[in-house]
């Protein structure tokens, strides 16, 4: 049977995945230190069968289950996702983000898997007009966040080309579903629950961004991984080729909670120094593979919202 490992798999999109896995009858183990909150998906994991281990990736034992299990897949998505705590304290995104997949890869060495997927970001690119597709130069990440994905996926780059490790980089624009951990949909759904009659946007609400569906990442993961040849490395934009704004989303928020908050706008265009607050995605990439997304940015948005709303009832 194959074995699956997804390190930070606790996570919003750990969780689905490793669902997804054990519906296509992998055996799943996920390693998560928890530091992204994501404790309360612990049930939800061990009630699909999927093991579960808490301990950091630096930790000696990540090593030691590692040689253990012998996985035929590793999925690398332990990082820190708070994007605006990094900005705030950039080394959380140095030790999280970027030495956590030093550590990774340095655990490898007991077991090399036949697959390594990594979880990049749109962050690497920073600011830039134009559709981003996978060869869109220069990189030049505005967080600390993007900086130490950008770092990452360098890094795995050599790891690959130096061990033959085969890897594949996919590049989620902002990806929105159930269960989420993070993000401004959840940050909108907080502020109302604590104030039901105003709203208070981060930026001056036209911030407009490609939202993505976790279905819709895990399916083009796997048609990424089936059709795409790492020889070593092969890099996935995956990403709808729309996108809404953040004045759409929050007065999709509000009406969808069915609340009268009175929304307030900041005056910068981002939502925080660091926040990219215009992007276009193109997955032309994946596309030509077969895959395309089956939400819009705006369904995948509405369909979160009241997701998120049916998990707080
Ligand atoms: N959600 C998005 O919009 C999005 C977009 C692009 C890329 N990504 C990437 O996808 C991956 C998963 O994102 P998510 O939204 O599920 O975030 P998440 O915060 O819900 O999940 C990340 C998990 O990694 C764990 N973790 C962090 N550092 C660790 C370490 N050193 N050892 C063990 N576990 C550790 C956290 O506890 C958390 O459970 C991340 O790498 C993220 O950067 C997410």
């Amino acid at each position: 049977m194959s074995v699956a490992l997804i390190a930070g798999g606790a996570g919003f999109i750990g969780v689905h995945l490793a669902r997804r896995l054990r519906r296509e009858g992998w055996v799943v183990h996920v390693v998560d230190d928890l530091s992204g909150g994501s404790a309360h998906h612990l049930p939800l994991l061990e009630a699909e069968g999927v093991a579960v281990h808490v301990m950091p990736i630096a930790d000696p034992d990540f090593r030691a289950l590692l040689g253990q299990l012998a996985p035929t897949r590793v999925y690398h998505l332990a990082a820190n996702s708070d994007v605006r705590a990094g900005v705030a304290s950039p080394d959380l995104d140095l030790q999280r983000t970027f030495l956590t997949t030093v550590d990774l890869t340095s655990a490898l060495h007991a077991a090399p898997p036949s697959e390594l997927v990594f979880l990049s970001t749109s962050a690497i690119w920073g600011a830039r007009t134009g559709a981003l597709a996978e060869g869109t130069g220069s990189l030049e990440p505005q967080s600390a966040y993007g900086a130490c994905k950008l770092a990452s996926e360098a890094w795995l780059s050599a790891h690959a080309h130096r061990t033959g490790q085969r890897t594949w980089v996919f590049r989620p624009a902002n990806v929105v579903g159930p269960l989420a951990t993070h993000g401004v949909i959840l940050d909108f759904l907080r502020k109302l629950a604590q104030d039901p009659l105003q709203l208070e946007v981060l930026g001056d609400g036209r911030q407009d961004k490609p939202y993505l569906h976790v279905d819709d990442l895990l399916a083009g993961i796997e048609t990424g991984l089936s059709e795409g040849v790492a020889e070593p490395l092969a890099v996935f934009n995956v990403g709808p080729s729309d996108g809404v704004s953040v004045r759409w989303i929050a007065e999709t928020v509000v009406a969808e909670a069915g609340v009268k908050a009175a929304i307030r706008y900041g005056e910068t265009p981002g939502g925080w120094p660091g926040d990219v607050p215009r992007y276009r995605y193109d997955s032309g990439k994946l596309r030509g593979l077969g895959w395309a997304p089956a939400y819009t940015s705006a369904q995948a948005v509405r369909a979160t919202v009241r997701a998120l709303l049916a998990e707080r009832r």
